[in-house]
């Protein structure tokens, strides 16, 4: 581990005394950014039924408890993309990470690549790819919105490239962009639009503004000096809520395909239908997620559609889940219903906004714990052999 890694490791060991779970974070995380961005993650679209089931469907499946097994040596290290993963857990792509926590995506970047884990960066990132990727030794992996500035999209595949991005994970269910009723009432905007209520709740966060006041980095990194005709920061808003692609099909994926060599991640499946259509695309995995309950507003959760899914396409291409993870018995609740491995969302940007690049760090800590334990106590030692043998069956559970 860097002299870096080992102080953070240190740092986050201090802090894991007060934050023995992902909620700890996420309530820390409340009490410090401002409530324009902490609702920004905190929320889903409309009336926010699939936000919640995502979580709620995942805890109320049952593990089966099992005993006089030799569990001492547990491994949680497994693959994705090719690559080896301290446990089968990626950091999701999320938008504006920068406004929860200055530098937000370096450090995000940075604590994954010292727990072992995959990082991805979203094309909505405050930091630009270049920085995050300069910012750590091993390549990262880049997400990608198809806009209507097709030339653009080109441009920032081939950006990634130089970047050395190694995975290239093209979002496919943000045609059109779900509203979030919380961050119309909030005014977000990106810097933030300082309205008196927006300004009053900033004050009560010192911390925060101290660390925003200190950086350059404020406005999108990715798009900033990249697109036509756009210098200031209300017409590069005008200009997202225009690209935002609602005639994006399958000849387009087979575009970016001819595009990226390297390996190609499509996400948003939430359909074996749609899953079988990106295998013949030549996805190298697919994400089965509803982003975090963020677009369909009244879609099932995406454990639920998992077990079809993974039915459908096992062996023929990864197969990733996301939605609603807030803990390691989560991740193994989604390896045991199909799922390769995971991604998660808030419960990271939690970290990040409670307490920066060590939040992130605790967040991963925690996550492996509870990963660990709960393998043990179902009597597995190796994650990669967690099936639905370790879950009760769905007929059998109460109610
Ligand atoms: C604040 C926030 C911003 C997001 N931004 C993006 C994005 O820019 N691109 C993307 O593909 N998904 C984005 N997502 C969706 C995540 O990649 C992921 O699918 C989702 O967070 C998983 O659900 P979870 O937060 O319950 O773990 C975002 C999610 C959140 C919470």
């Amino acid at each position: 581990m860097s002299q870096r890694g080992s102080k953070v490791a240190h740092k986050s060991r201090r802090r894991s005394q007060a934050i023995a779970c992902i909620e700890d974070l996420r309530r820390l995380a409340r009490r410090r950014v401002p409530r324009m961005f902490y609702d920004y993650v905190d929320s889903g679209s409309f009336s926010e039924s699939t936000y919640r089931a995502n979580e709620r469907d995942l805890a109320a499946i049952c593990f089966r408890q099992r005993v006089a097994v030799n569990v001492e040596n547990r491994s949680l290290r497994s693959r994705m993309a090719g690559e080896d993963v301290a446990m089968p857990v990626a950091l999701a792509p999320a938008g504006l990470c920068g406004m929860l926590h200055a530098g937000g995506e370096i450090l995000a970047a940075r604590a994954a690549q010292s727990f072992g884990i995959p990082f991805c960066l979203s094309t909505m990132s405050i930091c630009s790819l270049e920085e995050v990727a300069a910012s750590t030794t091993k390549p990262i992996w880049f997400q990608l919105y198809v806009m209507r500035a097709r030339g653009f999209v080109e441009r920032l595949i081939a950006r990634a490239k130089e970047a050395r991005c190694c995975a290239l994970i093209v979002t496919l269910d943000l045609p059109i962009s779900g509203q979030r009723h919380k961050d119309l009432r909030n005014g977000l905007s990106v810097p933030p639009r300082l309205a008196i209520a927006g300004l009053a709740d900033m004050a009560t966060k010192p911390r925060w503004c101290l660390n925003m006041l200190r950086t350059r980095r404020r406005s999108f990194g990715n798009l900033t000096g990249h697109t036509d005709g756009v210098d200031d920061i209300t017409s590069l808003l005008a200009w997202i809520e225009q690209q935002f692609d609602p005639r994006v099909t399958w000849d387009d994926i087979a575009w970016i395909r001819r595009l990226w060599d390297k390996k190609l991640v499509l996400k948003g499946i939430m359909e074996a239908e749609d899953a079988r259509r990106a295998v013949d695309a030549g996805a190298d995995a697919i994400v089965v997620s509803n982003h975090g309950g963020r677009q369909l507003d009244g879609a099932p959760s995406s454990i639920r559609m998992l077990p079809q899914i993974a039915k459908a396409v096992k062996d023929q291409t990864e197969i990733w889940f996301d939605g609603g993870i807030r803990s390691g018995q989560d991740v193994l609740r989604a390896i045991a219903l199909g799922a390769d491995s995971t991604l998660i969302g808030r419960a990271y940007l939690y970290g990040l906004g409670a307490l920066g690049e060590s939040g992130v760090r605790l967040c991963l800590e925690v996550i492996a714990k509870e990963l660990s334990v709960t393998m043990g106590l179902c009597g597995i030692a190796d994650i990669n052999v967690a099936d639905a043998g370790i879950l009760m069956p769905q007929e059998q559970m109460p109610g």
